[in-house]
């Protein structure tokens, strides 16, 4: 079953060269059986879930609906019941950050594998990945005239013009601030500690202080 949908996924995200590859796919099932081990809930649910947690995403698909059609057509032809498949595109449909913008997710499913996606996006790789979308994007390194933002919509965070330094103040330094379980927070103190001291470096740098 779970291959089925592991071969699903590599095929969609094959050609991803914004971060969002198999391989971050397969460290979030990772990280969510792990905090999930530590909380009351379906393990298969909260795997299938990380596996398919990007595939509704609108940057990486270009037609949503069909995507989610191919979805449940898929889990239909493995025999997983109705109520079950629905939780999943649930989760997948709303985990999401969004700028901000995202809905409090209300199953403890959708909260594990929320904090193993923002795990994902912060520490070493979440910088590596940051640099990936931004070059991917067309968008600066750093660019000290275009201003952090504090606020911004769902359609100012996708489309405005933005910086790979930017989008750690943006987003990155704040995910420690939006996660559920005590294991992701835990798993978070190094990595947040990790991105400040990028931060602090490059700034140091950039200004070529010596
Ligand atoms: P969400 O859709 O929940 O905001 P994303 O999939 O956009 O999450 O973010 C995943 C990762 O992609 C981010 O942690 C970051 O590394 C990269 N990313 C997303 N948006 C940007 C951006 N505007 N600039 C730089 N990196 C980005
Ligand atoms: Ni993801």
């Amino acid at each position: 079953m779970i291959q089925h949908i592991e071969r699903f996924v590599q095929q969609k995200l094959s050609h991803d060269t914004t971060g969002h590859d198999w391989y971050h796919i397969d460290r979030v099932r990772k990280m969510s059986i792990h905090i999930a081990k530590n909380e009351n809930v379906n393990i298969e649910i909260v795997e299938i879930t990380a596996l398919l947690h990007d595939i509704l995403d609108d940057k990486l698909v270009n037609n949503k609906e069909e995507a989610k059609r191919e979805i449940i057509d898929l889990l239909e032809s493995l025999q997983y019941q109705d109520d079950y498949i629905q939780q999943i595109i649930y989760i997948i449909e709303n985990v999401g950050f969004k700028g901000g913008n995202g809905m409090q997710m209300d199953l403890v499913e959708g909260k594990i594998i929320q904090d193993a996606d923002r795990l994902d996006a912060i520490g070493a790789i979440g910088i590596a990945r940051t640099f990936m979308y931004s070059g991917a994007k067309g968008q600066a390194m750093y660019d000290p005239n275009i201003p952090v933002r504090d606020e911004m919509s769902y359609e100012q965070y996708r489309n405005e013009k933005s910086t790979a330094i930017n989008h750690f103040y943006e987003k990155l330094v704040k995910l420690i601030h939006t996660l559920h379980t005590d294991t992701a927070k835990n798993i978070a103190k190094e990595r947040h500690e990790f991105l400040k001291l990028f931060l602090s470096e490059f700034h140091r740098e950039w200004e070529v202080k010596l």
